[in-house]
């Protein structure tokens, strides 16, 4: 149990510390290693689709400087590290054998990360599909399950020997959502009856994906999915806000959590999508398979959501919080409003809101009570540059963190089964739709040197882990 004293906050001795990041935002190297191409490589460049018309063809350079970036992680004293595998560099076309030099790459990251006494979390798709499955039909056909699961095989074939934890998919709502609905993230398509098709076909390829990796991993790994669970509050405790509400739950949550932990998909959001699709691409036994055990959920937590019901008459809104189109992510709750909330906001334009994450925390635990939780991402971005003396000075990113691991310690104190905690972002990096513009990491990156400076939250990070938790607020 986490305590709670005036000198601080301590964790569990267990308590598991790292940073994430994702192989498309910080690796580079586009076309080096038999790598094919992705959704992410084809929407980069579409000119109007990311900011500023930036790619991930640099990036961070990882691929590259993956060694150099391992030593960093030492200074930092990191002790778990979560990466994403890129998909077209194990199969450069979303199927068959498997690209041995790809495999070959990250079994060195692996292996690099071991001997420095890094325990590597691997999630194999952080949204980078091959681009061929996109033009077979993309997560709206079924089709792309099944190859995920015959990718997670290999990879979990490959690297089960020297991989623990394992994390199917980054945030499906994401995938299915803001690539296939909004259209803001690839491949950028506004299709909202596609969206729902793809997020089944996500949840099948998670539950394949499992399946895949059990298969072939050894007894006592890990396997989990990572969710951007929206902790949604009602702007007002009118039944018909609290009702906006619970949709954003069912189409952002529900979807997810439905399915996989509790059997089936949400009958009200089914009722709130009928005038989209009949749900007739889900299979007979398609729940079943979705259904495989999980050992842990992995939580990325942000910002909270305040939501209403729009007004009759009120236009409907273009920004839903996920980037402007006039598509809204949220398919079948067109009369939702999201409220602008007061106070402070991150470079990304996010409220900054602390309880959230102890609310979200716990009403999962609440939920799901005999499975263990870790935050798999949380962070902020802020305008950071180095100073003249050569630093990088992010009070505000040390606030954040400070205060969003007080809110996980209260959820542990509070009985939720937290294990772990990975900060987004290592590095700054290609944040999506944003491009280069949002810095995320606790190490700068001059994209046009590639020189690597340690934040003051990274020196910060490291010594929050060195003493397994926070010193006492002074302010
Ligand atoms: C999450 C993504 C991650 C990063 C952060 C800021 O939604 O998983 O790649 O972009 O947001």
């Amino acid at each position: 149990m986490a305590t709670t004293t005036d000198a601080g906050r301590h964790f569990p001795p267990d308590f598991l510390w790292g940073a994430a990041t994702a192989a498309y935002q910080i690796e580079g190297a586009a076309d080096e290693g038999g790598r094919g191409p992705s959704i992410w490589d084809t929407f980069s460049h579409t000119p109007g689709r990311v900011l500023d018309g930036d790619t991930g063809d640099v990036a961070d350079d990882h691929y590259h400087r993956w060694e150099d970036d391992l030593d960093l992680m030492v200074r930092l004293g990191l002790p778990a590290y979560r990466f994403s595998i890129a998909w077209p560099r194990i199969q450069p076309d979303g199927r068959g054998a498997a690209n041995q030099f790809g495999l070959d790459h990250y079994r060195r990251l692996v292996d690099g990360l071991l001997e420095r006494g890094i325990e590597p979390i691997v999630t194999l798709y952080h949204w980078d599909l091959p681009q061929a499955l996109e033009d077979a039909g993309g997560w709206p056909a079924r089709d792309t399950a099944m190859r995920f699961g015959d990718y997670a095989e290999l990879v979990g074939a490959a690297l089960g020997d020297r991989v623990d934890r394992w994390i199917t998919l980054n945030e499906p709502w994401c995938s299915a959502f803001l690539g296939y609905a909004s259209g803001v993230h690839a491949p950028g398509r506004t299709e909202p009856a596609a969206a729902l098709a793809a997020a089944h076909h996500l949840n099948l390829a998670h539950g394949l994906g499992v399946q895949a990796l059990r298969s072939v991993l050894p007894a006592g790994s890990s396997v989990s999915i990572t969710l951007n669970l929206h902790l949604v509050r009602p702007a007002t405790d009118e039944p018909e806000d609290q009702d906006a509400a619970r949709q954003i739950d069912a189409i952002g949550n529900r979807i997810w959590l439905g399915p996989i932990l509790d059997g089936g998909y949400p009958d009200d959001l089914q009722d709130d999508t009928a005038g989209r699709t009949d749900w007739s691409f889900v299979r007979d036994g398609d729940v079943a398979m979705i259904a495989e055990p999980l050992d842990l959920l992995g939580v990325n937590y942000y910002q909270p959501t305040v939501v209403r019901r729009r007004r009759d008459g009120e236009e409907p809104q273009v920004s839903h919080g996920h980037g402007e189109s006039a598509e809204s992510p949220f398919v079948g709750a067109d009369t939702v409003a999201f409220v602008e909330q007061p106070g402070p906001v991150t470079a990304m334009g996010w409220p900054i809101d602390a309880s959230g994450m102890e609310e979200l925390l716990l009403q999962v635990h609440a939920a799901y009570p005999n499975l263990p939780l870790m935050v798999t991402e949380n962070g902020a971005a802020f305008d950071d540059e180095v100073s003249d003396d050569g630093q990088v000075h992010d009070p505000r990113r040390i606030a954040y963190v400070d205060d969003h691991l007080r809110a996980v310690g209260r959820a542990i104190d509070a009985g939720a089964d937290v294990r772990g905690y990975l900060l987004w972002s290592l590095l700054d990096n290609f944040e999506w739709a944003y491009g280069y513009s949002r810095r995320f990491g606790i190490a700068h990156v001059d994209y046009d040197t590639q020189t690597r400076t340690v934040k003051d939250s990274g020196w910060w990070y490291r010594d929050v882990i060195a003493a397994g938790g926070l010193a006492a607020h002074d302010g």
